[in-house]
């Protein structure tokens, strides 16, 4: 597979990751992970109930296992909402929220909800959340996830994220997962890797500028925002927390979690990044074979 990757993505991924392993994790099939539901039951009776599916648990969510199976449609815990699929690193931003209940969240790119209803969890179901995007075929899933798991604080709206500007200083936390090239998902679908091209990254790399910009304005002082993606380029990870720095008062900070992972580049072809970007994790897929994902946690 990997020697048909286009050979200016596989000299780009060679670039940000020169270790041997790191293009043979693209290839291998993905590990299957689910989120429990703390909202539709208890957590150690659902553990104790599919242990025959369950695995190890993944180390830096609580509720996070890996299972045995491909086919969780035949488990009724999967329809009916007590499980969600769920990739395992996308289970870390709503951890880094400091999430409480009857606090007030904004979701800028919420479909299909994987974060949002880890976020209702989090929040045991009081406050509100904000939950937006821009598409409403994707937002069809949104809703049908938050009904599905039981989330009753969600209000779903449907904008260009950049329209929330206007909301300056209204939430106490906000999530910015952030629509990139999927790069750290090759390994779950070959077609990121044939959409590729540099043009589309410098493309996207501009709307999450202004959609993290968005996101920051939202925020109360005292807040927390999270950026992520799924993607292994920088022009959409460092480059867009530069930017951020650069242009407000922002803080990034420090991440501490069970995860192996390096920090954020300070360097990558021809740009320099703050040394701050170092706060960052970039994971990639041989570090805990997982998807890649980065992230970074912000504070007003
Ligand atoms: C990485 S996905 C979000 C995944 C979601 N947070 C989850 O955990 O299930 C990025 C989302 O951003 C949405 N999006 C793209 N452009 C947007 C915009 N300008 N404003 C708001 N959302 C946008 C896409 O439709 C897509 O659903």
């Amino acid at each position: 597979m990997i020697k048909n990757l286009n050979p200016a993505l596989f000299e780009r991924l060679l670039k940000i990751d020169p270790s041997p392993n790191f293009l043979e994790f693209l290839e291998k099939p993905l590990r299957k992970s689910v989120r429990i539901n703390t909202l539709k039951a208890n957590l150690d009776f659902v553990v104790n109930r599919l242990s025959a599916i369950l695995e190890e648990r993944v180390p830096w969510c609580e509720e996070g296992y890996y299972v045995n199976t491909e086919e969780l449609s035949s488990i009724p815990e999967h329809p009916l909402g007590v499980v969600f699929s769920q990739s395992s690193v996308s289970m870390i931003p709503p951890i880094l929220m400091e999430l409480e209940p009857k606090m007030t969240v904004l979701d800028l790119c919420a479909s299909p909800g994987a974060k949002t209803t880890q976020i209702a969890q989090y929040m045991e179901n009081e406050g509100c959340i904000v939950a937006n995007d821009v598409k409403i075929e994707r937002i069809n899933m949104l809703i049908s996830n938050l009904q599905k798991c039981g989330v009753l604080i969600a209000k779903v709206t449907m904008l260009d994220g950049r329209k929330f500007a206007k909301f300056e200083k209204k939430f106490d936390a906000v999530l910015v997962d952030a629509p990139c090239s999927n790069l750290g998902m090759i390994r779950k679908n070959f077609v990121y890797a044939k959409q590729w091209n540099l043009k589309m990254s410098l493309h996207l790399s501009k709307l999450q500028k202004e959609l993290l910009m968005t996101g920051y304005k939202c925020l109360k002082p005292g807040g927390i925002l999270i950026y992520s993606t799924c993607t292994l380029e920088p022009l959409e990870n460092e480059e867009v927390i530069d930017y951020l720095l650069r242009n407000t008062e922002a803080n990034l900070e420090k991440i501490e979690l069970p995860i192996n992972a390096i920090g954020g580049f300070t360097k990558f072809e021809e740009n320099s990044y703050l040394e701050e970007v170092k706060k960052c994790l970039r994971i990639h897929p041989q570090m805990n074979d997982t998807e890649g994902f980065f992230v970074a946690k912000i504070t007003k």
